[in-house]
């Protein structure tokens, strides 16, 4: 199927190009970045950005559930976020409670599993058991599977899985032999998940953030200088299309 949707990623620029039916991203990881721009260019407070973010999340999880994609990576609340003020901290952190308390039964409604990555013990107790029910009630889905990066960081995921993976070494549940990137993969938050085809970041900015450093190695960027909160089902779509247009070579000559 071809679908003739407007390529709006670049500021005032419109490309019809195609979105073939067939060839998705198995896993798009995002960085929904620009909710506070979002908010001050309308005079309001920077936690209306955040709030209004939640609209934005649900299209797209609905969009990437329609498209087939099978895993979904969202950069909710990073280990280098707690250097925001802590209202904004504190805000963001139940934004999860509030995202689950409304959109729960229509992400149920499109087969959607949701999963956590990151340290979920430093969250407020009842963000944990809200997340903990998505968890338990959608573990039988077998459609999109949605991480929602919570206080996650790269750099702290592979200390920690260096240091799963050495336990287990002195333990001598595994050999020096058997370590190789497979091996190491498995002791990640994301083991068992392919790695992510496709990172879409919004708001401008062009950087990782410490966002997936280690699985992102052949990942297709695709950033769109639109603020997450204006983010739709279009520019999603669009970030499709680009994607379908890359040449993906790993390292070889294709
Ligand atoms: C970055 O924008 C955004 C965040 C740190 C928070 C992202 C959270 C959401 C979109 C809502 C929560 C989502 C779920 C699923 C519960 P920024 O504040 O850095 O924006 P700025 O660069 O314009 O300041």
């Amino acid at each position: 199927m071809h679908m003739n949707i407007p390529f709006l990623t670049k500021k005032d620029e419109k490309v019809n190009v195609y979105y073939k039916e067939g060839h998705t991203p198995d896993h798009i990881a995002i960085i929904m970045d620009g909710n506070g721009r979002w908010a001050q260019k309308r005079g309001l407070p920077r936690f209306a950005g955040h709030k209004e973010g939640l609209s934005a999340v649900v299209k797209v999880v609905k969009a990437a559930a329609k498209c087939k994609v099978k895993v979904l990576t969202l950069y909710t609340f990073s280990t280098e976020n707690w250097k925001r003020p802590k209202p904004e901290v504190e805000f963001i952190l139940k934004l999860p409670k509030e995202f689950l308390h409304v959109y729960l039964p229509e992400i149920k409604a499109n087969n959607v599993r949701i999963e956590v990555i990151g340290n979920m013990e430093e969250l407020p107790v009842s963000t944990q058991e809200a997340l903990q029910y998505a968890i338990d009630s959608t573990k039988e889905n077998d459609g999109l599977q949605l991480n929602l990066a919570l206080n996650y960081g790269s750099k702290h995921e592979m200390i920690h899985a260096m240091k799963d993976m050495f336990a287990d070494l002195i333990d001598e549940k595994i050999s020096l032999d058997e370590v190789d990137e497979q091996q190491f993969s498995t002791y990640l938050d994301t083991a068992g998940m392919p790695n992510p085809d496709l990172l879409i970041r919004t708001g401008g900015e062009k950087r990782l953030s410490n966002f997936l450093l280690w699985q992102m190695a052949y990942t297709e960027f695709c950033f769109s200088d639109v603020l997450w909160p204006d983010f739709t089902e279009k520019e999603f779509m669009g970030a499709m299309e680009e994607y379908q247009l890359r040449k993906r070579r790993f390292g070889g000559i294709g």
